[in-house]
């Protein structure tokens, strides 16, 4: 998923959950007092970052930070949104920190992100040491989402095995557990993190017509599918999400578009350093 354009335009399960949890549960995040520094981690194409989280971030803030491994989201964000408080870097969350971001930033969100990072315990570290003292991080990421059983099961077929070896790198290391919201918070408190709190929501989302699906399955898709392959991968992954019972069978009325019903698990976590 490196093509900012087409995440930009499909993005829509992220947005919302993003604005739903900052609305719901930002009055639980203590600002600093003075001059503070903010960071997004995994801010994909920058949209969430400027068109949502900074909604919520008080004046007080100096310098707003937005950061991902993918280096062509970080270019098209700094292309697009980048102004004398906001800038846009590529840091891989799961990998060596570079010493002069350590203690840098008074608060770390991240949207959508912490699902892709296997080694969870590194991960968190690195959100831990990113941080200054008093410092405060909001995440929110996936646990169980139908997208994820899709991945398993086109991975097992003859036809798209090949293209899908790593596949579970490309899951959530909460898919298949029972109750990951005291996974995270043992993690969490492991690691040094204070004042955890961490909850695992159910929520339901609905495509309205499969167009707007097909947009979002191709905007994330993580997988080096061959380009004249990539139709009938969709439809694929359509047959799975029918076998699943997430994309309606049949409709009573011919002209209304047939629906996807997307239930997930949503990770919201917050601690303090
Ligand atoms: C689904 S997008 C979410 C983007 C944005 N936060 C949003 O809510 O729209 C996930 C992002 O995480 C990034 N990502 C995946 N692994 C990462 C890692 N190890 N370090 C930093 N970013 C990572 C991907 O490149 C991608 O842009």
């Amino acid at each position: 998923m490196n093509n900012a354009v087409l995440y930009q335009k499909h993005n829509i399960i992220s947005k919302n959950d993003a604005l739903k949890c900052l609305e719901e549960y930002g009055q639980l995040i203590t600002w600093k007092n003075g001059k503070i520094t903010v960071l997004d981690l995994g801010c994909g194409d920058g949209s969430v970052t400027t068109s949502i989280l900074k909604r919520f971030i008080p004046n007080n803030c100096e310098r707003l930070v937005g950061c991902d491994i993918s280096e062509s989201m970080v270019k098209y964000a700094n292309e697009h949104y980048a102004n004398d408080h906001t800038s846009f870097m590529v840091l891989d969350i799961e990998g060596d920190l570079p010493n002069e971001l350590r203690g840098n930033f008074d608060h770390a969100f991240s949207f959508y992100a912490m699902h892709w990072i296997q080694n969870q315990e590194v991960g968190f570290r690195n959100i831990y040491d990113l941080l200054s003292e008093g410092g405060e991080c909001f995440l929110v990421f996936l646990s169980q989402w139908p997208m994820f059983d899709v991945y398993r099961t086109l991975s097992r077929s003859t036809k798209w095995k090949l293209w899908m070896e790593d596949v579970e790198r490309f899951i959530s290391p909460y898919h298949d557990c029972q109750e990951p919201e005291k996974k995270v918070k043992q993690l969490m408190m492991s690691i040094g993190f204070t004042s955890v709190e961490v909850e695992c929501l159910q929520k339901t989302f609905v495509y309205p017509d499969l167009d707007v699906l097909k947009g979002s399955v191709t905007s994330i898709n993580p997988f080096k599918i061959p380009k004249d392959l990539e139709e009938d991968y969709v439809v694929d992954f359509f047959n799975v999400l029918r076998d699943l019972r997430v994309i309606d069978h049949a409709s009573s009325n011919v002209d209304e578009p047939i629906k996807a019903t997307f239930n997930y698990h949503l990770i919201v976590a917050k601690g303090r350093k």
